[in-house]
Parts: structure tokens; C-alpha cells; sequence
């Protein structure tokens, strides 16, 4: 209980004002519980129903999560900007942080010589009427996507694979509306369905995608979007698989009352083929990213979908915010185009292999089982996470509690292999095992 804090407010909006308040100052930590109900309406000498509502307002905004007996507490990551760190602690002097999920910096292009050339071409500035997808960068970005089976007529550009698929979400769906996402899955996709006030039901992943049982339980429970990732599944590296998706096409065929959303972040980085989902299902979309490959600072993913989905991303945002900066698609058409950037991107996904693979060999050494087909984390089940990520701070590890990706799915720590040398692997596993011991057998799947 945060009884440091004092909610104040004799109306549902003062309630709520102060409690945001709370969240924004610091006092109102991630995971900080809130009073109960009655109790708070008790002290502030307000009906209980004055205090539900002020709480309702909070859920539907992704500030706080009720959780039946466990009451309701402040989000991981609150969509508020505040004064402190998130839920993981600051990285102590000397400790590796193995918690990021940042691509190895080390591994990506270097930008500066592109950024040269483009000076010298780039032309006279865009303006308002003349800005929008760089019909060059459409061109490569189709051929792109059709050489990996993906639909690629109708595209537009986004700020990064998860602005596309905010708007997707916002475009779709309204609060309330029930979205199927992998469990475990990305924290800062949970957030975003927190945020828009929608609800995520969780479908259990093993390492050939989300399961046709889970998907098939979400429909029945009444998703309105599915998020599948196509490969890098963030935290367990799963991949869909050809069998995979063979079956969840199956599933999908023809349904004209759910949005597909396919997330393939790790694009030219994953180091298997794609087996995309595009076209299953009437409205759908599939969102290729460039951060992970080429630079999170680049901000830019491509939109491939039907046509009516495609128009409503790029129509809203014509409406707002207007387009991704030519500046930014021109870089990233340089970056395409270049045989050395691409070698380059080959490398790194080798790199990342030879880590996650020597990982998951040490660790097996050691008796433990771990995850990370493809991309850059490796997902390791654990019985207590709290135990096993304290335990590995104290030996000079910080790693990622898996809490933060979970709805259902069992306890696990994501351990981001981007830091991590040769000589790392080894010591790491035995440090883990010696955290983890006595292990019990059990999946990641729920
Ligand atoms: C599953 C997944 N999708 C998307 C992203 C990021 O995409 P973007 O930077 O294009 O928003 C990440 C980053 O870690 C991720 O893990």
C-alpha cells in the first residue's frame, strides 16, 4: 500500500487528477498499490461509487490495472511522463545490463556516410503537398515484401513498427474491445493495449508462434485484433514456423470480424524465413520495422495491408501528425540499397546466433532449458523471478523480470544478448543455474 501518499479529492476527476499527480511526482511507483475501494471513499468521505469511477477513468487511460483480489495497483509503465525510472532499478556501478533489449550498437550501420551522400542528392525540401511515401522507397519496400509472400499493393510508412500498430488499434477498435497479444509477450505492447483502454487476452507461445489452441480460445472469447509476431518474438525468440502458420491461417480463413496485425521487427535481421499470415483474414495488416536491423533511431516501419486497413492508418495520420519525414525515408532507401549495409545486417544476425545459440548451450550444461530461436533475447523460465534476478545482481548481471512481458504465462527472466562476449556466456549459465537452483520442471506456454 502506497500510505506515504495521500489521494485527495472529493470528486471522481479530483481522485483520478491525484492519483496521476502521484504517479507523474514518483510517489505512486509502478506496481504500487492503490487503497481499496471503500476504503479510500472512507477517508475521503466520498460514495464508493465516486471512487470506482475515478478508478474506471484510470483503467481505461493504462494508468492503473485491476487484478481481482490483487486489487488495483499502478501500471509497470504508466503512459505518463515521470519524474523516476520505470519498474527496473537503476543498473548499479559495475553491473553488466543484460536487461536493455537494445540491438548490439556495435552491430549497427554506420550512418554518417549515408547521411553525406544524402546531402549531396537530396533535391529541394518537401513541403506540405509534396510530402508522403517516397514512391522509391515503396517501390523497394513492395518488392521486399512480395519476395517474402506478403500482399504488398497497398503500404504506407509509420514512426516504427509500434506507431503503426497504435494507429492500427486506434483505427479498429474502441476501449473496452478485447485485443489477443502473446503471453509472454513485449511490456511495451501490453502498455500500449493498456493505454488505449483496450483489453489483452493472452495466447501462450512456444517456439513456433502463438499456439492455434490459444488463438482459438481469444476468438472465442471475443478478440477484435490478434498481434502476432513474426519472428524475434520479444522475450522468447519464437518464430512462426511454416506448420505453424499453415494452421492459424486455417483458423483465420476468411473471419471479417478480427484485425490481423502482423509485427515482423527484426525483418532482414531474423535469420529464418518469414511465414506471414497476410491476407488470412479480411482486415490485416503486416508491420515491417527497421529499428533492429538498421537503428531504433531511424524510427520508420512500412505498412503492407488491405486496402480499406492501409487507407485508415495513412488517412488518420494525414490528419495528424501528416508523414514520416522524406529525410528519414530517403536514409532508409540509402540504407536498403547499399550491399555493404546489407553484409553488414547479415553479420550482425550471425552474431546474435552465435551468442543466443552459445547461451542456450551453456545454460543446457547446466541442466537449464532456455529459449531464443531468433533475435536478440533469450528467455530462460525460472521458478521466482524476484529470487533469480536479485541473485544475478548480486554476481554482476542485471536482467530483464519477466513480470513485465506476462499475463498468464509462468515465471521467466529475458536476458538480451547484445552486451554479451564469448568469455560472458559461460560464467553467465553458471551464475544463473546457481540462482536458480532447485529448478522444477515446467514451460513457458502457461
Ligand atoms: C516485438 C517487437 N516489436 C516491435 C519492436 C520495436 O519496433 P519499433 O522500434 O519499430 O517501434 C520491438 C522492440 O523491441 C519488439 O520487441
Amino acid at each position: 500500500m502506497a500510505a506515504h501518499y495521500q489521494i485527495e479529492g472529493s470528486t471522481s476527476a479530483a481522485i483520478s487528477a491525484s492519483v496521476e499527480g502521484g504517479i507523474r511526482g514518483g510517489a505512486l511507483a509502478p506496481g504500487a498499490a492503490l487503497p481499496a475501494v471503500r476504503a479510500l471513499a472512507g477517508e475521503l468521505a466520498v460514495s464508493p461509487a465516486t471512487v470506482a469511477k475515478a478508478y474506471q477513468e484510470l483503467r481505461q487511460r493504462g494508468l492503473v490495472v485491476t487484478a481481482g483480489r490483487h486489487g488495483t495497483r499502478v501500471c509497470p509503465r504508466p503512459p505518463v511522463a515521470t519524474r523516476r525510472a520505470g519498474l527496473l532499478p537503476p543498473p548499479l556501478p559495475g553491473v553488466r545490463d543484460l536487461s536493455a533489449g537494445q540491438p548490439d550498437p556495435r552491430l549497427l550501420p554506420p550512418l554518417g556516410p549515408h547521411l553525406a551522400a544524402l546531402a549531396a542528392e537530396i533535391g529541394p525540401p518537401a513541403g506540405y503537398a509534396t510530402a508522403a511515401v517516397v514512391p522509391e522507397l515503396a517501390a523497394v519496400a513492395r518488392e521486399r515484401l512480395a519476395a517474402d509472400g506478403v500482399p504488398a499493393a497497398e503500404i504506407t510508412v509509420t514512426g516504427g513498427a509500434l506507431d503503426g500498430i497504435e494507429r492500427l488499434l486506434a483505427a479498429h477498435l474502441r476501449p473496452g474491445d478485447a485485443v489477443a497479444v502473446e503471453d509472454p509477450g513485449w511490456a511495451n505492447l501490453l502498455d500500449l493495449v493498456a493505454a488505449l483502454g483496450l483489453r489483452a487476452i493472452g495466447v501462450p507461445v512456444d517456439d513456433e508462434g502463438p499456439t492455434a489452441p490459444g488463438v482459438r480460445a481469444a476468438l472465442a472469447a471475443g478478440a477484435r485484433a490478434l498481434i502476432v509476431t513474426s519472428r524475434a518474438q520479444n522475450p522468447t525468440g519464437a518464430a512462426v514456423s511454416a506448420d505453424r502458420a499453415d494452421a492459424l491461417r486455417a483458423l483465420l480463413a476468411g473471419r471479417s470480424d478480427l484485425l490481423l496485425i502482423e509485427d515482423d521487427h527484426a525483418a532482414e535481421l531474423a535469420r529464418v524465413p518469414l511465414h506471414p499470415l497476410a491476407g488470412a483474414t479480411t482486415a490485416w495488416a503486416f508491420v515491417r520495422s527497421v529499428s533492429k536491423p538498421y537503428g531504433p533511431d531511424l524510427r520508420l516501419a512500412v505498412l503492407a495491408g488491405d486496402e480499406a486497413t492501409v487507407a485508415r492508418v495513412a488517412g488518420r495520420a494525414r490528419v495528424g501528425a501528416g508523414w514520416v519525414s522524406t529525410v528519414l525515408q530517403r536514409l532508409v532507401l540509402a540504407l536498403w540499397r547499399d550491399p555493404a549495409t546489407a553484409d553488414l545486417v547479415r553479420r550482425a544476425g550471425e552474431s546474435y546466433e552465435r551468442r543466443r545459440d552459445g547461451l542456450a548451450d551453456a545454460l543446457a550444461a547446466h541442466g537449464l532449458a532456455a529459449h531464443g530461436r531468433t533475435g536478440i533475447n533469450v528467455w530462460v523460465p525460472v521458478p521466482d523471478e524476484t529470487v533469480v534476478v536479485t541473485a544475478l545482481r548480486d554476481a554482476g548481471w542485471s536482467v530483464a523480470p519477466g513480470t513485465l512481458n506476462r499475463i498468464a504465462a509462468g515465471p521467466g527472466v529475458r536476458i538480451t544478448v547484445s552486451l554479451l562476449d564469448e568469455a560472458d556466456l559461460a560464467p553467465l549459465a553458471a551464475d544463473l543455474a546457481r540462482a536458480v537452483r532447485p529448478t522444477a520442471p515446467f514451460g513457458f506456454t502457461a
